[in-house]
């Protein structure tokens, strides 16, 4: 059958029937909001590139995240920017570090709350690279024990969740197995497993201090042209261990996370990341488009792509607009 009989817009017409076609919804349970934290106190410094995205010290991450656990938001994922870097990156897992502490205050002040760490080295090292460096080279091998201690001090601080994000080689296996010895197997493993060498990052490395100080991250992170790719790397994550894969930028990769979708059954997270977030922000501000409804048609899409949950910066505004 076709037109005239079949009529597409008949379903269009008005919202109530819209909402019952729709096939993708949004919802708050799919949100996690990701923070920065810094030494001091009392400290909240706006990220000029990321309107609406402030560094928060320690002491006031805790009452922020009572705000975000009232919003109806699921989760946080937390990034530390220490006050001192070394070429080891010694404040990944210091047992009484920035995102150490933050784990804990999150955990007292919201425990209703899932507290995901960021796992990896590049904000913690003085030549911000995500690993060791042995001459100009990302030493792959030893930075995977300093991965494993700095996961193993997360979940010992109180982590629900840890999250690797420094793309190298055999590092959820290394986690994985620091994890079991220490008693904490129950802690899960969100792997950024699809994490390519991206240019929507930039925003996120002023906010963390973490921009390579020699190089790029090419010789790790994933060349954007490749797909296949992709899919062995969430392959061998999840072989190693992985109990949840990422996929990271989202809009630009949605054929990755499409395709994920088909081949994997864990469930999948999308990093809608900094740069995608700023774009959207700065076209706003400019009256170029309407930022929120362009923000939640963004979202939904990376849904329907896919991914079960969405770290976002726009967590709690979009929050706040799908409140029951
Ligand atoms: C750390 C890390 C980065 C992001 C998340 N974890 C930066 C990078 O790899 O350079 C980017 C997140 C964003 O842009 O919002 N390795």
């Amino acid at each position: 059958m076709s037109f005239p009989t079949v009529r597409m817009r008949r379903l269009r017409r008005r919202e109530p029937l819209r909402r019952l076609a729709r096939e993708t919804r949004l919802s708050r349970d799919d949100l996690v909001l990701p923070l920065f934290v810094v030494e001091g106190s009392g400290v909240r410094q706006p990220v000029a590139s990321m309107p609406g995205v402030e560094r928060l010290s320690v002491d006031l991450v805790g009452e922020e995240c009572k705000r975000v656990a009232d919003l109806g938001i699921p989760a946080v994922i937390l990034f530390g920017i220490p006050a001192a870097k070394d070429a080891r990156g010694s404040g990944a897992d210091d047992p009484n570090g920035v995102v150490q502490r933050a784990v804990a205050a999150v955990r007292r002040a919201a425990p209703e709350l899932c507290v995901i760490t960021d796992v990896c080295l590049c904000e913690y090292t003085d030549h911000g690279h995500c690993g060791l460096l042995e001459g100009e080279d990302v030493a792959n091998d030893p930075s995977l024990e300093r991965l494993a201690a700095a996961a193993l001090s997360h979940a010992r601080a109180g982590a629900d969740v840890v999250a690797p994000s420094d793309m190298m080689d055999g590092r959820v296996a290394a986690i994985r197995r620091a994890l079991d010895d220490a008693g904490f197997a129950h802690v899960p493993i969100l792997a950024y497993a699809a994490k390519y060498a991206s240019a929507f990052y930039g925003p996120f490395r002023e906010a963390a201090e973490s921009a390579p100080a020699f190089g790029d991250r090419r010789g790790y992170q994933m060349d954007p042209p490749n797909r296949r790719e992709a899919l062995r790397e969430m392959e061998l994550d999840l072989a190693e261990g992985a109990d949840v894969l990422m996929v990271k930028p989202a809009l630009p990769y949605l054929d990755v996370l499409a395709e994920a979708r088909r081949r994997f059954d864990v469930p999948l997270a999308a990093y809608h990341v900094s740069g995608e977030y700023a774009m959207l922000m700065a076209a706003a501000a400019n009256g170029w488009l309407d930022g929120p409804r362009a923000m939640m048609e963004t979202l939904v899409a990376i849904k329907r792509a896919g991914a079960d949950f969405i770290l976002t910066y726009a967590a709690r505004e979009i929050a706040a607009r799908l409140a029951p």
